[in-house]
């Protein structure tokens, strides 16, 4: 049974999930030391960034304590405005105290992008916490959703849909003719919290279908999450039009 939460706009999103990370932070700091948290690409979380970066959140999180990761990258430099590290770099993270040294980016623009994404999974073996049954568990993992119903740099029609073993794998991605980083399932199932958050009217139609999807499809990625952990949507109403 999916979790979905309608809230009217991107504003109202960034908020209840700053509060939320907020919470969560707390309880692994408190539990474990140390955040862990795996953020979402593209445009949407950068509203969210934003709003962390304001001084309700700047000023009351423990950033010291805080370990960014990246759920996905493109194949650019770190200063290019597709990168998902630089989106985040501006919108929060030279805004608030995290050690650069708990800044973890996935080095997309990478001859090598395969060897680049073995160092980003073996990265994550020894830096985060490991649940009961021995998996790297992130605290929190950040997703988004694509009118294609991908998530991460999990794209239908791609071989790391079926990736089971690795938690980070280099794809080439047909349809846009590119390489992407990705964190894969495996990861992302065992990760304590997820939160996926989805706007806009073009994406209403597969929402839709995805939270009634009673199977996992890998024509819609997002329905192969099967979570360990809580999975949470946020969704606005102009995406939850048909999908309610
Ligand atoms: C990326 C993201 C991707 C994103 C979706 C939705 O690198 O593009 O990780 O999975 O979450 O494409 O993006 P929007 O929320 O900006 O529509």
């Amino acid at each position: 049974m999916n979790n979905v939460k309608i809230y009217p706009d991107v504003a109202a999103i960034s908020q209840a999930v700053a509060k939320k990370w907020s919470v969560l932070s707390e309880q692994a700091i408190s539990e474990h030391g140390g955040f862990h948290v795996a953020l979402s690409g593209g445009s949407t979380p950068r509203y969210l960034f934003d709003y962390l970066a304001t001084s309700a959140y700047r000023d009351s999180i423990n950033w010291e304590k805080t370990h960014i990761y990246f759920g996905d990258e493109r194949s650019v430099s770190p200063e290019h405005e597709e990168s998902n590290f630089n989106m985040a770099r501006h919108a929060l993270l030279d805004k608030v105290n995290i050690p650069a040294s708990q800044i973890y980016r996935m080095k997309g623009e990478a001859a090598a992008i395969e060897d680049s994404a073995m160092q980003y999974a073996a990265l994550l073996k020894k830096m985060l916490p490991t649940s009961e049954k021995g998996e790297s568990q992130f605290d929190l993992v950040l997703l988004g959703m694509g009118d294609d119903g991908h998530t991460a740099s999990l794209f239908p029609n791609t071989q790391i849909l079926q990736e089971k073993s690795e938690l980070v794998r280099a794809v080439f991605v047909e349809k846009m003719k590119t390489w992407r980083i990705s964190i894969t399932f495996r990861v992302i199932n065992n990760a304590r919290n997820i939160v996926v958050m989805v706007t806009g009217e073009n994406k209403k139609n597969v929402l839709a279908h995805v939270l009634k999807a009673r199977a996992p499809e890998s024509l819609y990625p997002i329905t192969m999450i099967q979570p360990a952990g809580d999975m949470q949507w946020y969704i606005d109403t102009a995406a939850a039009n048909a999908a309610s």
